[in-house]
């Protein structure tokens, strides 16, 4: 039994990944200033988004995670938000038509501000500084100031998360995100690819659809099913100063919640059995996703599974695969099937994202589309083997033209990177590419469907 949780009681366990502030003291008065301000979200949205999560755990859903790699406060705009929102709801529509099931979308943003890193230092023509940990700790620029980490980021990350917020929750219930206006969400420099007409075809069948349940009688003005979207947030739990001064207890249930957004997850690099992340994480309510890398063996699963989910609640954890392409088939299977042997209840979703980083000859960090998606393509195909649920997929993307990640229908050049590369920590799909990645997704999740009502019609006939 571990020992009694507290919201502090991450501090006395061996920490990773977060910096050791110098002036202890202003830590302290932050912590405290953010301890008093609003929560972000409510427990009621983190257990609505939990029974959603249940229901992927069951079969009956697909989860859609994504967003920046790292929200920064140079990028923060209105343009940017609306544009990722647009992009959630193409993706959101193609893989609901397509998949048939219900979506659940989830955005990598409003807090996904702090950065694990694989190395504490970074040198530049024989100058050694600190790494860059995300806009919540220091600041990308290579100078000393700049990566000292100051605490004073944490309230302007507050700060932004609260508008960010605001602004989602007003394109979801305001009638942005109303089925009727499914044409307009198409951006203009994503108009002319194959994806973008596909998304037209789809939109036109929608928008008879509506008027043919109109012609029924069926207000949709009044069917918040059409009307609006139900969008959740999420970051990775990793600066816990932060995550503890927003942890609060729900006053309806009594229980602890961490209020800077609806779902958190413990990356690849944090996940140690008894490390802090792993306590913080165990004793808050929320929905929680972990990382699960190449490396992590069966019996360490269970283990942290059980520390995160002593009760096997379904929705309460989502294991986001990592493996990367060349890997997953011969690392995911063994883990799919012990946790169903096991009868753990988890919904399984697919990172191709952090698997996949490669350095390209004009150096930068990049991802190539194929691998993207080859590694997509052997999550499903280990699920279809397993006879297990492919609850989902985690992406790095962005609504805005950039050029990040190498490839698809576009085909974005080792050489074109350098257009628009814009991200503050790893490349992303741009909006083109993460349009033609749901159509490439949707086509598995349809044959998965085929395949399980073929099964179903095989058992019916014996
Ligand atoms: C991330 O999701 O941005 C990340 C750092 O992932 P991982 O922990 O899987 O490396
Ligand atoms: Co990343």
């Amino acid at each position: 039994m571990p020992a009694k949780w507290t919201p502090e009681s991450w501090r006395s366990h061996p920490i990773r990944q977060v910096p050791a502030y110098r002036d202890a003291a202003a830590l302290a008065a932050v912590e405290q200033k953010l301890g008093s301000f609003p929560p972000l979200v409510f427990a009621g949205e983190a257990r609505a988004l939990k029974s959603r999560l249940a229901d992927v755990a069951n079969g009956r859903g697909f989860l859609l995670q994504g967003g920046d790699c790292a929200e920064s406060f140079a990028e923060f705009s209105a343009n940017n938000i609306r544009d990722t929102f647009k992009v959630f709801l193409q993706m959101t529509v193609v893989l609901m038509y397509a998949g048939g099931l219900p979506v659940v979308k989830v955005g990598r943003m409003a807090g996904q501000f702090a950065k694990p890193r694989s190395a504490d230092t970074e040198t530049i023509d024989g100058v050694t500084l600190p790494a860059y940990r995300g806009d919540i700790i220091n600041g990308i620029e290579f100078e000393p100031g700049a990566r000292e980490p100051d605490p004073q980021r944490m309230m302007q990350v507050y700060s932004q998360s609260a508008s960010t917020l605001n602004l989602l929750r007003a394109f979801a219930r305001g009638g942005y995100a109303d089925l009727h206006r499914v044409h307009g969400w198409t951006q203009g420099f994503v108009a002319n690819s194959p994806a973008a007409e596909r998304f037209s075809d789809i939109a036109n069948r929608i928008t008879e659809a509506l008027t043919f349940m109109e012609a029924c009688g069926i207000r949709s003005d009044q069917t918040p099913q059409v009307s609006e979207a139900e969008f959740f947030t999420s970051h990775e739990a990793l600066l816990l100063p932060y995550e503890q001064a927003l942890t609060r207890v729900d006053s309806t249930s009594g229980d602890w919640y961490d209020c800077s957004a609806h779902m958190i997850w413990i990356g690849e690099r944090t996940r140690q059995p008894d490390g802090a992340h792993i306590e913080f994480c165990r004793g808050v309510r929320n929905p929680i996703g972990m990382k699960v890398g190449p490396t992590l063996e069966g019996d360490e699963l269970i283990r942290l599974i059980d520390l995160l989910n002593p009760e096997n609640e379904p929705g309460r954890l989502t294991l986001i695969s990592r493996m990367g392409h060349d890997k997953i088939g011969e690392r995911l299977p063994a883990l799919v099937r012990r946790v169903a042997r096991e009868g753990r209840k988890v919904v399984w979703s697919c990172d191709p994202m952090h698997g996949n980083t490669v350095k390209s000859n004009t150096g930068y960090k990049t991802r190539p589309f194929d691998r993207i998606l080859a590694e997509v393509r052997g999550f499903m195909a280990v699920h279809r083997a397993e006879g297990t649920h492919a609850g989902g997929v985690h992406f790095e993307m962005t609504g805005q033209n950039v050029t990040e990640c190498i490839g698809g229908a576009q085909e974005v050049t080792e050489s074109a990177l350098a257009d628009r590369y814009h991200t503050h920590c790893d490349p992303r799909l741009n909006a083109t590419q993460s349009l033609e990645l749901a159509f490439l997704i949707a086509e598995e999740l349809k044959a998965a469907r085929t395949a399980t009502e073929g099964r179903g019609d095989a058992a019916a006939a014996d």
